[in-house]
């Protein structure tokens, strides 16, 4: 599958691309800089630009499907967290229904689904997570939509805890390399496709903690 990594040099988004190529995909990784170009062909994947704020379409030419793991990162205003983790994740599923591209997974965050919650400053954070959701929901997409907890740069477990209900409490920590590859099981498990999953760290093998009728 040509997966297009929109944030491939993020912390998951470099996991991701890696990952991707092992697992016999063709990943295309989505950068903003081109100073990054060598870093994507490095772990396997074909680079290309792309920015959130500009111009960014063109860069999902070709894909089958698409992974939206960029973010504005917690040391930029709230402006950015509108436009690029609630404005720029809308632009990539107009993107992707433009450019024909069906499958998307969409990394959200944990508190997405409850946006008041504690702490008050990341709730904007999360209201922003949510609307982008909810519009990737809306689409015409095939979607699956990860909303893990706070992320590490552990090594990789190769397991986690995955949730379907909405009305449970929160769990441990999880290496971005574990939602990486849990990302990559849902690209290759169509079950997931419509649903929202939480995930933290775990003791199920992943593949097994995605599947809904797990
Ligand atoms: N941090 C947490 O604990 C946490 C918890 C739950 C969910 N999440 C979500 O998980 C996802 C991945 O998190 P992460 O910590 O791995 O990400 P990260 O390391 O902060 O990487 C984010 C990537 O987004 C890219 N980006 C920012 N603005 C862009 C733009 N205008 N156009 C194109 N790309 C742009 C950045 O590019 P540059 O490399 O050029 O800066 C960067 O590579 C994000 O969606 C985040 O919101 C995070």
């Amino acid at each position: 599958m040509r997966v297009a990594v929109i944030g491939a040099n993020g912390g998951i988004g470099r996991e991701l691309v890696s990952r991707l190529a092992d697992a016999g995909h063709d990943p295309i990784g989505i950068v903003r800089d081109e100073s990054q170009f060598d870093a994507v062909r490095d772990r396997g994947g074909e680079p290309r630009l792309g920015d959130l704020e500009g111009e960014f379409a063109p860069a999902l030419e070709g894909a089958d499907a698409a992974v939206f793991t960029a973010g504005s990162g917690g040391d930029t205003g709230w402006e950015k967290t509108l436009l690029i983790d609630l404005w720029g994740a809308r632009r990539c599923v107009d993107a992707c229904a433009e450019y024909g591209v069906d499958r998307f997974v969409a990394i959200s965050a944990y508190n997405a689904s409850e946006p008041l919650s504690e702490p008050e400053s990341l709730r904007p954070y999360w209201v922003a997570k949510r609307c982008a959701d909810d519009y990737l929901e809306r689409s015409s997409l095939d979607a699956t939509i990860l909303r893990p907890t706070r992320l590490t740069d552990d090594e990789a477990t190769g397991r986690v805890s995955a949730r379907f209900e909405f009305r449970d409490e929160g769990g441990d920590a999880i290496p971005r390399a574990d939602v990486a590859q849990a990302v990559v099981a849902c690209l290759e498990n169509d079950g997931t496709i419509g649903e929202t999953i939480r995930l933290f760290g775990g003791d199920t093998p992943i593949e097994n903690a995605i599947r809904p009728d797990g």
